[in-house]
């Protein structure tokens, strides 16, 4: 599978909210306004249930089609885990690995997330992995060291070329769900140091090529200034991401901005 293309991207992560009758309407809504994303990429991710009817209202659209985890093994009796070929068979290309909330809530670690990046890769899935510091981390000036960890231990051992087809998704533990956005300064820094690591492990071009999101209380009014920054390449939207207006004007807002920085 070939790599990803840099260029805005926008991942709306619904989280465990909306029923297939919402989700239907939200999911349309967000395809209406399709044709004024030009080149920005637009992802869903509803919960597992509405996979089939978000794939359903999306058909035919730009927008494309992510899950919010997986399990590494294909099959088998696990009861309650759904694996990667089945989210492709869903009409997935995209899946989430390793969301803070995975990590804080259900005892994620960076070994399960490795695992689960290379269950997504093998079956043709783009995994958007997830790291970022708490505020203890933060404060602590722990922050570097931290997204270092996750970034070693989750992406260990890749099959050679495979970086190509990984986003990763910075997103502080502290702003997520809080209002609390990570100035434009901080999360660049971070990113910045993201797109660091990834040059000296995989080179020049890898690094030039990744596409490296924001999450953390990203909502309209700060999509423009986050995005003027040189290595944020676009965005993971929770709580906003659930309102087709603003989670379109968060895209427009981007694509301004990128329009404006090339
Ligand atoms: P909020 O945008 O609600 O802060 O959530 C961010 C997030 O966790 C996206 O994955």
């Amino acid at each position: 599978m070939s790599s990803l293309k840099r260029g805005p991207f926008v991942a709306g992560n619904w989280k465990m909210n909306l029923g297939l009758g919402e989700a239907r309407a939200l999911a349309r809504k967000v395809v209406e306004a399709g044709p004024d994303f030009g080149e920005c990429t637009i992802v869903l991710f509803p919960p597992f249930t509405a996979l089939g009817t978000v794939a359903g209202a999306i058909a035919g659209s730009a927008v494309g089609l992510g899950a919010q985890d997986l399990f590494w093994e294909d099959q088998g009796a696990y009861t309650g885990e759904v694996s990667a070929p089945m989210l492709r068979d869903a009409g997935c290309t995209y899946v989430l690995v390793g969301h803070s909330e995975r990590r804080q809530l259900f005892g994620e670690t960076d070994g399960t997330v490795n695992r689960k990046i290379k269950a997504a890769l093998k079956a043709g899935l783009s995994p958007i992995v997830c790291v970022g510091e708490t505020l203890a981390e933060r404060d602590g000036g722990r922050t570097l060291d931290r997204i270092d960890d996750q970034l070693a231990l989750g992406l260990a051992d890749l099959p050679t070329g495979e970086i190509g087809r990984i986003i990763i998704a910075y997103e502080p533990v502290w702003a997520i769900g809080t209002g609390r956005t990570a100035s434009p300064g901080q999360a660049e820094e971070v990113h910045a140091h993201i797109r660091g690591r990834i040059r000296e492990s995989y080179g020049n071009e890898s690094a030039a090529c990744a596409i490296i999101l924001y999450g953390g209380s990203v909502k309209p009014a700060n999509s423009y200034p986050l995005f003027r920054e040189k290595n944020i390449d676009g965005y993971l939207v929770g709580g906003a991401s659930l309102d087709a207006g603003g989670f379109v004007d968060i895209a427009r807002e981007a694509l301004r901005a990128c329009r404006e920085k090339t």
